[in-house]
């Protein structure tokens, strides 16, 4: 067998796997549920999800990779040896193959939408009506959608096909700056706009009555797919990491990198949506139905336009891509088939499969179930119950299968320095893997399938959850001290 590749640095992995995290989920989505969701309240909880269920998650996971230099199939199954547990790597895959069906619909806009502000059409787009007719108008043409969809499925594959580490690695280096830098351009655009405080306004300001079990849910569904976690993404990168890395840090690193954008983003784009008069909670057309407004009355905006465009593209190129990864490497480990056979097959068949997703919003737009398209319910099945599923049963996993104290050996590599003498750091985090993450990912279910619904509609729920984590991490922590 050819000997595993390996990442050159721990700053190739953080960017590579920040590569990962930072997409369309970042820039495109988190903008428009916040802003479906009631704006500050849903980030605070959003935040607190990222903080005590994402990152401890997300340690197990890389953890999980780097243990057993394995893809997720591999990895449940040299950890535990039990069929259950194997099928649950399985789900992963699965969700990989959903997730990029719906994802590379959207990379499609952007793809698009590049061309448009090359061709510059921004400059013809000056309200927010001119600009959403003009999105409705391409997003409703099914030759649109799907030559775009496929333009970019063929470049997914073709970075996968050739062997991903280098291209990404490198290409993360040179781009993610760049990302950086042009959503600070553009924040400050957006700030100094007339009537961006408005905007301001919506994003930290909380109005609370806006949450409910379901933007709960999304909130932490969306923990789930901002991070990459819940399927094996980071597992699978974390399998290509050398035991001198220091996994925690790390971690920490790339969670701190995606919220930064995100909340770049979000600044970017609702000061530019309250300027011109628009609706926050757009859906998914928000940010091109904002941002097009803005590049066409800027200065420089038609430069602007294009590298926003670009860079977003790339963005969702770096994600697709390793989610792509994913499903290919459980065939080129688990069945032995060349890379190149892997990615032709399965690409085509997770093509196939995105097409009536790429029609939601034109031919299929009437075919609903529960108001929901095609492209809606895959989009909620993936992202709000096949993540947090899966994530749910990986902190299970690491914390009680595997067992918090043999996995918490193996942390120890690459961190000793974090770990030594500081036994309530520890206690902490093993508070918050075993019992916090699945706890909280537990009772959002509960909810989420309406078990809970009518006890908790009577009390605010983030505060049932705020309070149960507050009296189990005191329970947990003085029982912690007592065995000492
Ligand atoms: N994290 C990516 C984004 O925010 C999406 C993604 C989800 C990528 C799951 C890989 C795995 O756009």
């Amino acid at each position: 067998m050819a000997k595993r590749e390996h990442w050159g640095s721990k700053f190739g992995f953080v960017l590579a796997a920040s590569g990962s995290a930072i997409g369309l989920g970042n820039i495109w989505k988190f903008p428009y549920i916040a802003g479906e969701n009631g704006g500050a309240a849903f980030i605070f909880v959003y935040l607190i999800c990222i903080a005590i269920v994402g990152l401890p998650v997300m340690i197990a996971e890389i953890l999980m990779g780097r243990t057993t230099q394995r893809n997720p199939v591999g990895a449940f199954r040299k950890l535990s040896g039990s069929k259950f547990w194997t099928a649950i790597g399985g789900l992963g895959i699965l969700a990989g193959f959903i997730i990029l069906s719906f994802y590379a619909v959207i990379a499609g806009w952007s793809t698009g939408y590049m061309i448009e502000a090359l061709r510059g059409t921004f400059s013809t787009l000056g309200t927010a009506e001119q600009a959403s007719s003009h999105f409705n108008s391409l997003v409703g043409d099914p030759t649109w959608m799907i030559g775009f969809y496929t333009i970019f499925f063929v470049f997914t594959m073709a970075v996968v096909y050739l062997g991903v580490k280098d291209g990404i690695e490198k290409g993360s280096k040179i781009m993610m700056p760049i990302l950086f830098v042009i959503l600070i351009i553009l924040m400050i655009k957006g700030i100094s706009l007339k009537g961006s405080g408005e905007g301001l306004v919506f994003l930290w300001k909380p109005d609370w009555s806006k949450i409910n079990g379901q933007s709960v849910l999304i909130a932490l569904g969306h923990a789930f797919f901002t991070l990459s976690l819940g399927m094996g993404a980071l597992m699978t990168y974390g399998s290509y990491l050398n035991k001198k890395t220091n996994i925690p840090t790390a971690a920490l690193q790339i969670v701190f990198l995606d919220t930064l954008i995100a909340i770049m983003a979000g600044v970017a784009i609702f000061t530019a949506v309250f300027a011109t008069g628009q609706d926050p909670a757009g859906g998914p057309g928000l940010i091109f139905n904002t941002l097009t407004v803005v590049f066409g009355s800027m200065t420089g905006g038609y430069i602007f336009g294009v590298l926003f465009f670009v860079l977003l593209t790339v963005a969702a190129l770096t994600s697709a891509i390793s989610l792509l990864e994913v499903v290919v490497a459980y065939f080129v480990d688990e069945k032995g088939w060349s890379r190149h056979r892997a990615v032709l097959v399965l690409g085509l068949l997770v093509f196939i499969f995105g097409i009536p997703s790429a029609l939601s919003f034109n031919l299929l737009a009437e075919v609903t179930y529960n108001d929901m398209t095609f492209f809606d319910i895959v989009d909620f099945i993936a992202s709000n119950v096949l993540l947090p599923f899966g994530g749910l049963l990986i902190s299970i996993f690491v914390a009680w299968i595997w067992g918090f104290d043999k996995a918490l050996i193996k942390l120890k590599d690459g961190a000793e320095n974090i770990f030594r003498d500081r036994p309530l750091l520890i206690s902490t985090f093993k508070v918050f893997l075993k019992y916090i993450a699945p706890v909280m990912i537990f009772i959002v279910f509960l909810n989420s399938i309406s078990l809970l619904e009518s006890a908790i509609e009577q009390v605010k729920n983030y505060w049932i959850i705020l309070v149960l984590v507050i009296v189990i991490l005191g329970i947990i922590l003085s029982r912690n001290r007592m065995k000492k």
